[in-house]
């Protein structure tokens, strides 16, 4: 999603309200998650100043050119912002506000209900509310396909206004509203659960109340555990996720998030993000499952499980919003929603996977996505929007717009005349349920005029209304429209700390480690530099507080002790304090004292170096230039040249960033992805050796910009020599795997082989271990061949000297690929069937695909 511009104001004295995530963990009890509801808080007094949203458009000065503070200054005092940013004729700024005061005091540990081993998934709409659809006006109707984002309804304080919310709920019948008030209005605010709720709950109250009465759906941006949730435990991004090749973690920060977003009143998660991330450069890299089909697969099956657990009856869960439908990650120049071009079988074969697994998981909605695919936007599209995504993939949830890609057609795309044209085409010509209007009231009110007028049905409004009240049944909206108090008590508790960080320890992933390098011992002097290793901000990314993260003027103080930085970690890890200096600022536009830090390395046995980037989302994370930048590289090179001791440099990076000589000045090279607001810890346990790594990497990490689309699934015949290749990673045990067997030497329909192979931990470290299981087609008439197809994988643990074999399965319907009259056939060939090939390339052997050619196994 695009939200509009935010802004920041410099603040003080939060230093003073940070603590030390230890005491936060410290509450004892524990307690068992209801799946009931409770009663509504009274609303909050409405201020009477308004405070008008930045226009569309404009950029937020704060988030682009904002200096940097230096790690040591102190911050400023708090001031109200420059009337250039608040108008404060308008509004007055209620100091007092910030930060929320509540203070949270979670349960250790709380128990929850698995779900049923039965998917529960959106099917036929129930007749009661087929009655209530009929009951309905048309502008009851239209409210309930329109969305509203809570800048609309808060003021500058961040607090609601009551008006504001009669005018939308009472005047034009709003169903929906999204959205964090700590991105909106110019406030800093962070909400805690029970806050959050206070809010939701009054607009409940209201919903309930007037226009429809029916209860509003409210969703939230809880892409990484319910990250806009004060205390909430902001989980690894989706890319470290997948680096953990474990589905569960995919499946516990679904959970969690969805726990978290439930406590704080909201019932609806735009997550997960499915798109397949072909191209590096794209600022949305982060936020999903990598760049291969099955991995992301999986992940999404997962993912949505975790979100939504038994949704129709566990008031714990949410829906899950499966986004962005479709294509969205292989931007023609890498910039955020710039169009693609992606043949139709191609969609079909790389793109649409991840989405058919997350609606065999059930997912309750999707979203689709900004922009033009093959030249037509998604929007208009009623190919991708009703073809594949309704009769193809059979899904039957209900689908939302991105924010304001209605209107957008008419002034970002120019794929409209006028608002109306844009109106009319989304609803006539796609399945689109819901607008996420954002702003205005233009959808409501031209939906409604052409429905009078005759060019929309309203049976095709009804069927849009039926989808979405379905939703708010299933959800239980009707029954518990209000947030669950016993919810907020679990926010933040340890139990969830240690899944998020369990998650992180599980992705990071060792790249290079030369003649031992790591892991540290306790006894060896190191020093510490960069600016990634005293910030939880740049652990967690962007979708972290507020939608860009926090801004350099919040800096860490935001967390009020709620996150970790690797500091802490190595503080808590060896029992004294890091030798620490940060040398650079995060963007490389200042160095600091690097006579001091050459000093310094001399002095110690070894350096570890943390970089990366700075936070951000969606298209304020644009760049031009894939390279780290210089002074990161200059650091490494001139560290381990003038000091002469091993270099180890730890990337904490939404995409993989080019590393130049990095590479070879360095003697160990950790990628910790965005391991969020816990992420310190276990970074520091990998350095050390407590934890030992068994990340792998779930995209293709390029060596030179060229390469910067490369993926593993890449025709075969152009040379894929990335820096590192997609599943790649060590670990600090040696395991060997030999004795690789197949159960056939033909691959036929009907008769899956099984692929056996013999690991053998023969280091002196406990090891996890990713096997994966790759297939390589020799060739394939008229289609060139992946370079590699990843079709299994499971992760093994094993002790040192420990000896296990590993089977995977592999289908001769998995080798089926889609051809350009879009049927799924198979091309019989020899087949290479190896396992790990980049760090185990011997371990593989070749079948006989055997099929007929002229067999369709699906058409679209
Ligand atoms: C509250 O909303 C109403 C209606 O939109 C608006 O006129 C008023 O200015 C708002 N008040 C504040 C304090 O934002
Ligand atoms: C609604 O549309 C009518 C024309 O059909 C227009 O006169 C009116 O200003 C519109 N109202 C809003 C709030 O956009
Ligand atoms: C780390 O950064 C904080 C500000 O977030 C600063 O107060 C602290 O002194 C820094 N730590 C070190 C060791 O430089
Ligand atoms: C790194 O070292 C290898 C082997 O010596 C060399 O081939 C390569 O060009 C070097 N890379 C860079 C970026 O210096
Ligand atoms: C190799 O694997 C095959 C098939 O699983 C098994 O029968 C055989 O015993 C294994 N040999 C060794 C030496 O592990």
């Amino acid at each position: 999603m695009k939200y509009a511009p935010l802004l920041y104001f410099t603040l003080s004295s939060l230093a003073t309200v940070a603590k030390a995530q230890e005491s936060n963990m410290a509450a004892g009890s524990s307690a068992t998650v209801a799946s009931s509801g409770t009663n509504a808080s009274p609303a909050t007094q409405p201020n009477s100043n308004p405070y008008p949203t930045r226009a569309p458009g404009s950029t937020s000065a704060a988030q682009t050119t904002a200096a940097p503070s230096t790690p040591y200054s102190s911050s400023t005092a708090a001031q109200p912002p420059a009337s250039t940013t608040l108008p404060s004729d308008k509004c007055t700024w209620d100091q007092k506000q910030i930060p929320d005061p509540v203070k949270l005091n979670p349960v250790a540990s709380y128990s929850y209900q698995p779900e049923s081993p039965n998917v529960q998934a959106p099917g036929a709409i129930d007749k009661d509310i087929l009655k209530m659809v009929r009951g309905l006006t048309l502008e009851e109707k239209v409210g309930q396909m329109t969305q509203i984002q809570v800048g609309q309804i808060i003021d500058c304080n961040g607090k609601l206004n009551k008006t504001a919310v009669e005018y939308w709920v009472g005047k034009w019948k709003v169903g929906s509203f999204l959205e964090s008030p700590g991105n909106r209005n110019g406030i800093y605010q962070w909400y805690s659960a029970e806050k959050f709720a206070e809010m939701t709950d009054a607009v409940q109250e209201v919903a309930t109340k007037m226009g429809s009465k029916i209860p509003v759906i409210w969703g939230l941006d809880s892409v990484r555990g319910a990250n806009y949730v004060k205390g909430a435990v902001i989980f690894p991004a989706g890319i470290a996720t997948a680096a953990t090749f474990d589905p569960q973690f995919a499946y516990d920060a679904g959970r969690i998030a969805a726990k978290d977003t439930r406590a704080a009143g909201a019932h609806w998660v735009f997550a997960p993000v499915l798109d397949i991330g072909v191209n590096k450069l794209w600022a949305r890299t982060y936020e999903n499952f990598g760049e291969d089909p099955y991995l992301s697969s999986q992940m999404a099956y997962s993912s949505v499980r975790g979100f939504q657990g038994d949704y129709k009856t566990d008031r714990t869960r949410v829906a899950a919003c499966m986004k962005h439908f479709i294509a969205y990650g292989n931007p023609f120049d890498g910039s955020d929603r710039a169009n693609r071009h992606v043949a139709d079988h191609e969609l079909l074969e790389y793109y649409v996977p991840s989405f058919k697994a997350a609606i065999e998981a059930g997912s309750a909605t999707a979203m689709e996505a900004y922009g033009a695919v093959s030249g037509e936007t998604v929007m208009l599209s009623n190919f991708y929007l009703q073809t594949l995504l309704r009769e193809h993939l059979g899904f039957k949830g209900f689908m939302v717009t991105d924010w304001g890609e209605i209107l957008s057609q008419v002034t970002n795309y120019k794929t409209a005349r006028d608002p109306e044209q844009a109106v009319e085409g989304a609803i006539s010509r796609t399945s689109t349920d819901m607008s996420m209007v954002a702003d205005d009231e233009s959808f409501n009110n031209i939906t409604i005029a052409l429905v009078k007028s005759g060019r929309i049905s309203e049976r095709r409004i009804d069927q849009s209304v039926a989808r979405i009240l379905q939703a708010k049944k299933d959800l239980g909206l009707f029954t518990h429209p209000f947030a669950d108090k016993e919810l907020q008590k679990t926010v933040g508790s340890a139990q969830d700390i240690k899944s998020g960080r369990d998650t992180a320890r599980e992705s990071i992933t060792l790249l290079k480690n030369a003649n031992g390098a790591l892991p540290l011992k306790t006894s060896e002097n190191v020093l510490f530099l960069g600016p990634t290793l005293n910030s939880s901000r740049y652990l967690s990314g962007g979708w972290n507080v507020h939608w860009q993260g926090p801004s350099e003027e919040e800096g860490d103080a935001v967390y009020q002790g709620f996150a970790d930085t690797v500091l802490t970690g190595i503080k808590q890890v060896t029992g004294s304090p890091a030798k620490y200096m940060p040398a650079v600022d995060i963007d490389g536009t200042t160095k600091y004292d690097w006579d001091g830090v050459i000093a310094a390395a001399k002095q110690a046995d070894k350096v570890i170096i943390g970089l990366g980037e700075h936070t951000y989302a969606e298209n304020f994370g644009n760049i031009e230039e894939l390279a780290l930048p210089q002074a990161h590289i200059d650091l490494v090179s001139n560290v381990a040249k003038q000091s002469g001791k091993p270099v180890i440099t730890v990337l904490v990076q939404g995409r993989p960033r080019l590393l130049s000589s990095i590479v070879n000045d360095s003697s160990a090279i950790i990628n910790a992805y965005l391991p969020g607001s816990y992420g310190g810890l276990p970074i520091a346990e990998i350095l050390y050796g407590k934890v030992n790594p068994s990340g792998r990497l779930p995209y293709t990490y390029p060596a030179h910009s060229s390469q910067a689309s490369h993926t593993i699934w890449q025709a075969s015949y152009v040379p894929y020599v990335p820096q590192w290749q997609f599943g790649y990673g060590l670990g600090y045990s040696t395991i060997t795997y030999s004795n690789v067997s197949v159960s056939s030497p033909t691959l036929k329909i009907g008769s899956p082989l099984t692929v056996s192979v013999t690991l053998t931990n023969s280091g002196a470290y406990d090891q996890k271990e990713p096997v994966m299981l790759f297939t390589h087609q020799t060739y394939r008439f008229g289609y060139a061949p992946d370079n590699y197809r990843l079709r299994a994988f499971t992760k093994v643990a094993l002790k040192a000297g420990e000896t296990k074999q590993v089977k995977l399965t592999l289908k001769a319907e998995d080798m089926a690929f889609w051809d350009r009259n879009l049927r799924r056939r198979i091309e019989p060939s020899p087949v290479v069937v190896a396992v790990n090939p980049y760090t185990h390339p011997d371990i593989q052997a070749t079948v006989q695909l055997e099929a007929d050619p002229q067999h369709v196994l699906e058409r679209l």
